[in-house]
């Protein structure tokens, strides 16, 4: 087992697994051992800083997109966020409560998905799939995007509707995982799922609770993303940001 007692001042988490390492002794746990190499922890800094820095950020990009261009959407999410009656201050107990705005995030995650191809795989031996053989040693993508804008899957998928993840009752629906899929799916699935859901909402909570946003009446929204190997980044554009009152 890791010790969790820290000396000095961890600023951060590459402080706090360093002071982690610095606690091993020659009896300490081998996983531990193991999980505090010099390479291991640059590893887990480089996934938190790549892995899990654009992908919220572009999420949260998207987002602030989305419901600029759809009036009606924020006057809701607004609506939600004014119920919790400013007990913004615990915000995990106020998530159960925000099922809209957590729809909207769903949706957003569906129609721009920050890993539109996940992350590049290679098959362990021959295999076959959708009637194609793919040899041992070959680089697959898995096509999320594709998935999310099937419309064998999802009725008019090109259309933002946060409602379609919305029973009638406003409770939110049982996710299908085969048809949405932001996080991937199977044993390489997203490590940072659940914090990322918990930060995304966080933002999204604080962030609507004090501003309304728009564009601006010159401004013509581009929602083509800008495709990099891994991920869909919107190009720059102005939105209006305005204090709410
Ligand atoms: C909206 C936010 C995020 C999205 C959409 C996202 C999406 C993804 C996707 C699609 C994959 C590839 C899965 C696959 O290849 O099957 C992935 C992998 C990964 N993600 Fe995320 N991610 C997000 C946030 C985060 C955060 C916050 C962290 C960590 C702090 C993180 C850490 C990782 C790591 C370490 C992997 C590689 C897992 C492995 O190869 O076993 N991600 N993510």
């Amino acid at each position: 087992m890791v010790s969790f007692y820290f000396k000095g001042d961890a600023r951060d988490i590459t402080d706090h697994l360093l002071l982690l390492k610095e606690e091993l002794t020659p009896e300490s746990d081998e996983n531990a051992k193991e999980s505090l190499t010099d390479t291991r922890i640059l590893q887990s800094v480089l996934d938190i800083c790549i892995a899990g820095t654009v992908t919220s950020s572009d999420t949260l990009k998207w987002m602030v997109m989305y419901v600029a261009a759809n009036p009606k959407v924020q006057t809701k999410i607004h609506k939600e966020i004014d119920d919790l009656e400013n007990n913004l201050d615990d915000l995990r107990r106020c998530r159960s409560k925000m099922t809209y705005c957590e729809a909207v995030v769903r949706e957003v995650m569906r129609i721009r998905p920050a890993g539109p191809v996940a992350l590049r795989h290679k098959t362990l031996c021959d295999t076959e799939l959708g009637g194609y053989d793919i040899p041992k040693d070959t680089i697959v993508y898995a096509n999320i995007w594709a998935i999310h804008h099937d419309p064998k899957n999802w009725e008019s998928p090109e259309v933002f509707s946060p409602e379609r993840f919305l029973e009638k009752d406003g409770s939110l629906k049982k996710l299908d995982t085969k048809t949405w899929l932001p996080f991937g799916s199977g044993k390489r699935k997203c490590v940072g799922e659940a914090l990322a859901m918990a930060e995304i909402m966080m933002f999204m909570a604080l962030f609507f609770h004090r501003f309304r946003v728009s564009f601006p009446p010159d401004v013509q929204p581009n929602f083509e993303p800008m495709m990099f190997e891994i991920n869909a980044t919107p190009f720059p554009q102005k939105i209006s940001v305005q204090k709410r009152e």
